[in-house]
């Protein structure tokens, strides 16, 4: 499976308002593992725990964030809130609510990436927190500005005191990735005030059964839709560089319950007529058959 999201500065830029550190969890003072020149990962199903599914994904990020936003930033566009390669746009989606009432609220997105979601927080008046593992992920958001601090850190242990936030979200950022989502659901539930809400965006589950091409070959199942096992690339050591974990659809649902969120909505978003562009795996052809994304809408009681 190639990467969905690959269909997809300075250190933290600002202070958040709330912190209690803002070093990432799993820096470790360990080196970012690079890949050898002209040497291709390669692509295998294997186990891979918390700390080295975090140190892998933070550098394949700060290696390919720079390509990444190459690629995909005019679709993402600088301002808007996109959800996925489908192109869902909260605008339209308003999971987080009316845009009206953003505004005033803290906002906190999670693997925010070049923090095009904030940006357009921002816009509605909120007053949003843009956090990512990958410092050069971090360094394209403050390329593009804002006024809104950035934190690089580990979704799995988020630098905020208890109930900092109004609201949550994360478009495919970090829980497509980690080990134990459960902890990073934990951690958001902890920092969202008394009747907030996480809204998170993840490659749609069943696209595990199939192989990740945009044309007629991505159509046939090819591995068990229950075979949890992360799609890992390894470098000549057995070193992941890159790690995505796969939770079946009823996982994700227990994975909230357990972590004391209540699931509001599960949004499978239809591919549109206006989007005719691909996205690695994700492709009109595909879109119009299977969902490629899933969108889950959380409530903190
Ligand atoms: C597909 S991008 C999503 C970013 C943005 N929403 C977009 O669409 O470009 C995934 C982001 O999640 C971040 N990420 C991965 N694992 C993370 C973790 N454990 N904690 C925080 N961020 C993480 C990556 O660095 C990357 O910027």
């Amino acid at each position: 499976m190639a990467p969905p999201c690959d269909t997809r500065g300075t250190e933290a830029a600002a202070e958040p308002r709330t912190e209690q550190h803002t070093e990432p969890q799993t820096s470790d003072e360990e080196p970012i593992i690079q890949e050898p020149e002209g040497h291709e990962p390669e692509a295998t199903r294997r186990v891979a725990d918390v700390t080295e599914s975090a140190r892998a994904n933070r550098g394949w990020w700060d290696r390919n964030a720079d390509e990444y936003q190459t690629e995909h930033g005019t679709f993402l566009g600088d301002d808007r809130f996109v959800w996925g390669p489908e192109g869902l746009d909260e605008v339209e989606a308003e999971l987080l609510g009316p845009p009206e009432e953003l505004k005033g609220k803290d906002v906190l997105e999670i693997g925010a990436g070049a923090a095009q979601c904030a940006r357009w927080l921002a816009a509605q008046g909120a007053r949003p927190v843009a956090l990512d593992i990958s410092h050069r992920q971090l360094q394209h958001a403050l390329r593009i500005g804002g006024p809104f601090p950035l934190v690089c850190a580990d979704a799995g242990a988020l630098p905020f005191a208890d109930a900092s936030f109004d609201l949550a979200c994360s478009a495919y950022g970090a829980l497509p990735f980690v080990a134990d989502p459960r902890l990073v659901l934990r951690e958001v539930r902890r920092v969202l005030r008394p009747g907030g809400r996480f809204v998170f965006s993840v490659t749609h589950p069943i696209r595990w059964a199939f192989p990740d091409e945009p044309g007629p070959e991505g159509l046939t199942v090819s591995a068990s839709y229950f075979d949890r096992t992360p799609y890992v690339e390894q470098d000549e050591e057995g070193r992941a560089v890159y790690v995505e974990h796969h939770r079946t659809l009823g996982d994700r649902v227990r994975d909230v319950v357990a972590s004391g969120l209540t699931l509001v909505d599960l949004v499978e978003p239809e591919w549109p007529a206006w989007n005719t562009s691909e996205w690695g795996g994700w492709s009109p052809l595909r879109g119009n058959l299977i969902p490629g994304s899933a969108i889950f809408v959380c409530a903190r009681d």
